[in-house]
């Protein structure tokens, strides 16, 4: 088995090194992986200066309606997680752990993990710069055992970036507490075209799952208690007979084109 650590300079080693005495078969499956989690960790240098801006700064300085989203999804998190001062949270493909950063402001013990080393540096600097205690360390969630649990575990808009999401499941499991939280959060399974512009221009893994293959994964890695939430309030209705009768229709809208348009939410329990 690889293993990825903490140090960016023995990530890159640990996947590009060639694998000797396998299988060609095994080897194939080795190198495809290594090119595709290269990909991942090759991201945030490949974006360009703005890409890359906006990685920093997430959630804040976007468009009003962006960041607005992004902070109720934030909301939605401490909720969903039942999030406390004092909880403890590890985020696994934190990218710039934005939602960790937020969560360790409310008090949350919050530790992020993620592939690319360039992510956990912006992660890290950005904490220092915030005066926040929270903790990042590169990682690949698909091996990772941190040999201690938490109280709840954040997967947000990241387990379509792997092509072998029980070992992502397993991963979580295995840093959960008895009876602890995951929040798995996906765009849907529509992801999988609408992510090929990005997977053709950097070579990340952009898959798109439906919620019930989602539920089916949770269920075969041991969670149990797994819920779907729809998150359709994303605005304010004025008392305007049109944004009155959005008021009262979108809710059932959005059930009815779910399974094409909204985000997936699940929350499951760790047994
Ligand atoms: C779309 S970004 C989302 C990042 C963050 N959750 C956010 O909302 O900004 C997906 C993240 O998953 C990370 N990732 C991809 N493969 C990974 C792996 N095998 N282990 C850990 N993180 C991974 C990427 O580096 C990237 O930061």
């Amino acid at each position: 088995m690889r293993h990825f650590t903490a140090s960016s300079r023995e990530t890159r080693t640990a996947i590009v090194q060639p694998h000797e005495t396998r299988s060609p078969t095994y080897d194939r499956g080795v190198a495809e992986d290594d090119r595709r989690k290269q990909a991942e960790i090759d991201y945030p240098g490949a974006v360009g200066k703005a890409g890359r801006e906006w990685i920093r700064i997430k959630p804040f300085r976007a468009d009003p309606r962006t960041t607005g989203r992004l902070l109720i999804d934030f909301g939605y998190v401490l909720k969903l997680l039942d999030l406390h001062a004092a909880s403890s949270l590890v985020e696994l493909g934190c990218g710039s752990g934005w939602m960790s950063r937020l969560a360790a402001r409310h008090g949350v013990h919050a530790e992020g993990y993620d592939i690319a080393p360039l992510m956990v540096e912006i992660a890290h600097t950005a904490a220092v710069l915030e005066g926040v205690d929270a903790r990042f360390e590169v990682g690949d969630y698909e091996q990772l055992d941190l040999g201690r649990r938490f109280d709840a575990c954040l997967l947000y808009d990241t387990l379509h970036h792997s092509e072998r999401p029980e070992l992502v499941l397993a991963t979580a499991r295995r840093a959960l507490k008895l009876g602890g939280r995951l929040l798995l959060v996906e765009p849907n399974w529509t992801h999988r075209f609408r992510g090929r512009e990005a997977s053709e221009a950097y070579g990340t893994t952009e898959l798109g799952y439906s919620s019930r293959r989602l539920k089916h994964l949770l269920r075969e890695a041991g969670f149990t208690d797994v819920r779907r939430f729809h998150a359709n309030r994303k605005r304010l209705y004025s008392n305007s007979v049109a944004d009155t009768a959005a008021h009262l229709t979108e809710p059932l809208v959005f059930r009815l084109f779910a399974p094409f348009w909204t985000q997936i939410w699940l929350r499951a329990r760790s047994t």
